[in-house]
């Protein structure tokens, strides 16, 4: 399966902003309590995009740690990079492309991450049997991704303004159908936890901004409610007229990131 996917620098960045601006939760802290991870460990992080889980894991770590981050955007890597000279480039940043063989050692790594990202796999069981092999016994591989409940009312307002349905996201549809359960056939033990971090939008601008993030056309997951930028703009001015009546009516338009957390163990 052929996922046309592109992230951007920008956009990722502006999203990572909104949550952490109008979220009432901190994901990484979460991550940090379902992980506990110990002083020493090896830790492969894919999909890495501009460090952020590499970098939340190397502080909680104080450093003690071999943390390596890969991603197939060489911008999104320049980015990492440029944070890490902060940190005395602590964290190797390298680039692999999850849809080839991984150039990695093989029964080495404790711990790898893939932080919304591994729903953009081509082939699932080949990019997670990739990730097994790299392991040591008793190591633990863990992704996240939406969950079907995700942003309910993002997308609501989307096919309000619209009148077109949502096309299917690849994250909460690949995780029930195929991503939970090749992590159950390939490991020895799983287990599921549910993230919920309301965002609460007080005024339309914020909202705009993570909308555009997130449905930008770089992203083209959106294809069939725009294709040219005339159209992408329509759309946007059909959202935020939406979005305004409803915080006008309710004060607030609040919606909700439903992340689930998987942990295997090999
Ligand atoms: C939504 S971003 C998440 C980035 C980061 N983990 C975070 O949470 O901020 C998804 C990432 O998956 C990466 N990605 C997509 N396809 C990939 C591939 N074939 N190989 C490696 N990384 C890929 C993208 O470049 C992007 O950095």
């Amino acid at each position: 399966m052929k996922i046309d996917f592109q992230e951007t620098t920008d956009d990722l960045a502006k999203r990572i902003d909104i949550h952490s601006r109008f979220g009432s939760r901190d994901i990484d802290e979460w991550m940090l309590e379902i992980l506990d991870l110990k002083p020493g460990m090896k830790i492969l992080d894919v999909g890495c995009g501009s460090g952020k889980q590499c970098f939340s894991f190397f502080h909680h770590l104080n450093g003690q740690a071999e943390i390596t981050g890969t991603d197939v955007s060489e911008s999104l890597l320049d980015d990492a990079r440029e944070k890490n000279k902060a940190i005395d480039n602590a964290v190797d940043f390298r680039f692999l492309d999850f849809n080839q063989s991984f150039d990695l050692p093989e029964n080495h790594y404790d711990l790898i991450s893939a932080c919304f990202a591994i729903y953009y796999a081509q082939d699932i069981p080949f990019t997670l049997s990739e990730m097994h092999r790299l392991l040591v016994p008793g190591g633990r591989l863990f992704t996240t991704g939406p969950m079907p409940a995700n942003k309910h009312v993002f997308y609501d307002v989307i096919k309000e303004a619209t009148g077109k349905p949502i096309p299917p996201m690849p994250g909460s549809s690949r995780y029930a159908s195929q991503i939970y359960g090749t992590m159950q056939d390939l490991f020895s033990k799983t287990e599921q936890h549910i993230f919920e971090n309301p965002l609460t939008f007080e005024s339309v601008e914020p909202f705009m901004i993570y909308t555009r993030a997130s449905m930008s056309e770089d992203r083209k997951l959106w294809n069939s409610l725009f294709q040219t930028h005339e159209e992408f703009e329509k759309v946007m001015g059909q959202i935020e007229e939406v979005a305004r009546k409803r915080i006008e009516r309710d004060c607030k338009l609040v919606m909700t990131k439903v992340v689930g957390g998987f942990i295997a163990t090999k």
